[in-house]
């Protein structure tokens, strides 16, 4: 969603694979450790109807509650820091 800028257009990005990489990359690296949840005031569909399209894409707030994920330590271990 806020990559779909990458690869429009006549000259599209040269960073791109890494750019995509590099976000998994801090996506997977969050899921594992954390649950992730809306916070109570967050109303998900405002986040939805605020992104703006603006060559790149411009975000509407967005409030969420990163909980350390309880039980056993994923396969390969914790992640370093
Ligand atoms: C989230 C990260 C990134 C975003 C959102 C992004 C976005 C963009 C956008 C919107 C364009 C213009 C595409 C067009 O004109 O149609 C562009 C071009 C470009 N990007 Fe990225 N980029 C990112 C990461 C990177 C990285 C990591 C590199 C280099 C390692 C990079 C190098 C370039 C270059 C050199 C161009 C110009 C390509 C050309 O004019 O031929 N970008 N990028």
């Amino acid at each position: 969603m806020l990559l779909t800028r990458l690869h429009l257009g006549r000259y599209s990005c040269v960073g791109k694979q890494l750019a995509l990489m590099e976000a998994r990359n801090v996506i997977a690296r969050i899921v594992r450790e954390f649950d992730v949840q809306f916070a109570p005031d967050q109303n998900p569909k405002a986040f939805e109807d605020g992104l703006m399209d603006t060559f790149t894409m411009t975000l509407a707030p967005l409030n969420l509650v990163f909980t350390p994920r309880k039980g056993p330590i994923p396969a390969g271990g914790r992640l370093p820091n």
